[in-house]
């Protein structure tokens, strides 16, 4: 690997999946994926750590290979942050600069920052994101971007993203557990987004829907800026967890038949049995109109939230480029027609695209959210890290043998 690129890595930390995405970035900024890898989590419980030793053991072997394909050892990484304590505010706030002659310099633009924020979120909560949606100069708003211009007064409206700061300290823990530098917190949906939306969607006005497997979130985009973000403590497992208790079946099974047989379009004409297993041996057979109105109630409640959370942004039916669902549970087929119903509104599959690198098996709705964070972290330039060959080094989980086994002893 020659010095002139840099390393970035996107850790996404789900409560069923952890998914990693290392990729570089050239001199010129050109991205290429060169290590991913999937595997299952523990220790989570909807969106948020439930112990230390669960998730750093499983970011600890799910990150080892992705190490080995990239051929470079992460130390830092940018992190997705879940869980309903995640939340978006909109605050204001308002400076006297000078004279009406001032020209407003970066200096000026932090200090309202300052005043936007500072009191607006509580105490007990961290700043993940300040997002500046419009400046006023002397009483005149609409202005995007005001350095260099002048003026007395300087007014700023933004959004700020939040989580409760346990919730982000836990998963700093987490992350530095598995020896993983907690570079930047991003809300697991506003990653996803940066993977599947256009310039033009954000513009006109979009929603990502990220349907997890214990958390469904909500990302608002409008005039090119983030506008809401929201999570909902539910998501794809409650329709398993639904089907074994409605089914009286073992959650394996259950998970089958959800994702083998179950298609988001409830009112076709199907065969009235689901068959599972070997014929003449194990096999066992489903009503499928019951197995479908399980599936669908819990589908239903999902979407009506997402629809809740539309609303109390003000975004309900407003939203022209529609909504764009990512995350595990987008895969269930044709579920894009059921939100369709639900939401009222136009609904596609947000599938990452236009990737260079081993970019193939990685094009997919469930691995939105890991591109998005190495794609951020590409950008805002910060992974300024020597480059590091694993070749020659050991695995991560067998360089500090007693490391685990002390933490493990502790629970
Ligand atoms: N083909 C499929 N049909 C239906 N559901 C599916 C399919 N494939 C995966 N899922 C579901 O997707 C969920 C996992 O999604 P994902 O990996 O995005 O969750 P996560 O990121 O670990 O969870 P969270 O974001 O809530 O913390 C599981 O509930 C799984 O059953
Ligand atoms: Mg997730």
């Amino acid at each position: 690997m020659d010095n002139d690129k840099r390393f970035v890595t996107g850790l996404d930390v789900g409560t069923e999946n952890i998914r990693a995405v290392i990729a570089t970035v050239s001199k010129n900024g050109e991205i290429a994926i060169v290590g991913y890898n999937e595997g299952k989590s523990a220790g989570m419980r909807k969106g948020v750590p439930a112990n230390l030793a669960g998730p750093a053991e499983a970011i600890d072997r799910t990150l080892g290979d992705a190490e080995r394909m990239g051929g470079y050892d992460v130390r830092s990484a940018y992190i997705s942050i879940n869980g309903s304590t995640v939340i978006s505010t909109h605050t204001e706030g308002m400076i006297a600069v000078g004279t009406i002659e001032h020209e407003i310099n970066v200096e000026d633009l932090e200090r309202v920052e300052d005043v936007a924020v500072t009191g607006r979120i509580p105490a007990n909560r961290d700043v993940l994101d300040v997002i500046p949606l419009e400046y006023a100069l002397d009483g005149q708003g609409g202005i995007k971007d005001p350095l260099g211009m002048s003026g007395a007064r300087l007014e700023m409206r933004a959004c700020v993203v939040s989580a409760l700061t346990p919730n982000c300290e836990n998963l700093k823990k987490v992350t530095a557990t598995a020896d993983v530098q907690a570079e930047r917190l991003v809300p697991g949906v506003v990653a996803a987004a940066k993977a599947v939306l256009s310039e033009r969607q954000k513009e006109n006005g979009v929603a990502v829907v990220d349907l997890g497997a214990a958390t469904t979130s909500v990302a608002i985009y409008e005039e090119g800026d983030l506008q809401y973000v929201g999570v909902i403590p539910a998501g794809s497992n409650n329709i398993t967890n639904d089907l074994a208790i409605v089914l009286a079946i073992d959650p394996n099974l259950a998970e089958e038949i959800k994702t083998r047989f179950i298609t988001g379009d409830f009112d076709t004409e199907k065969s009235p049995a689901i068959k599972v297993g070997r014929e003449g041996k194990d096999e066992r057979v489903f009503d499928r109109k019951e197995v479908e109105t399980v599936v669908k109630a819990r589908l239903d409640e999902i979407f009506t939230e997402v629809r809740k959370k539309l609303k109390s942004a003000k975004y309900d039916q407003r939203l022209p480029e529609g909504i764009i669902l990512t995350g595990g549970g987008a895969k269930m087929r044709d579920i894009d027609l059921f939100a369709k119903k639900v939401l009222e509104a136009s609904v596609k599959i947000g599938i990452p695209q236009n990737l260079n690198g081993v970019s193939e098996s990685v094009e997919k709705p469930e691995f939105a959210t890991a591109i998005g964070l190495a794609l951020m972290a590409a950008e805002d330039g910060r992974h300024l890290t020597n480059p590091s060959k694993t070749s020659g080094k050991k695995p991560k989980t067998t360089k500090k043998p007693n490391f685990f086994k002390k933490i493990f002893s502790k629970f």
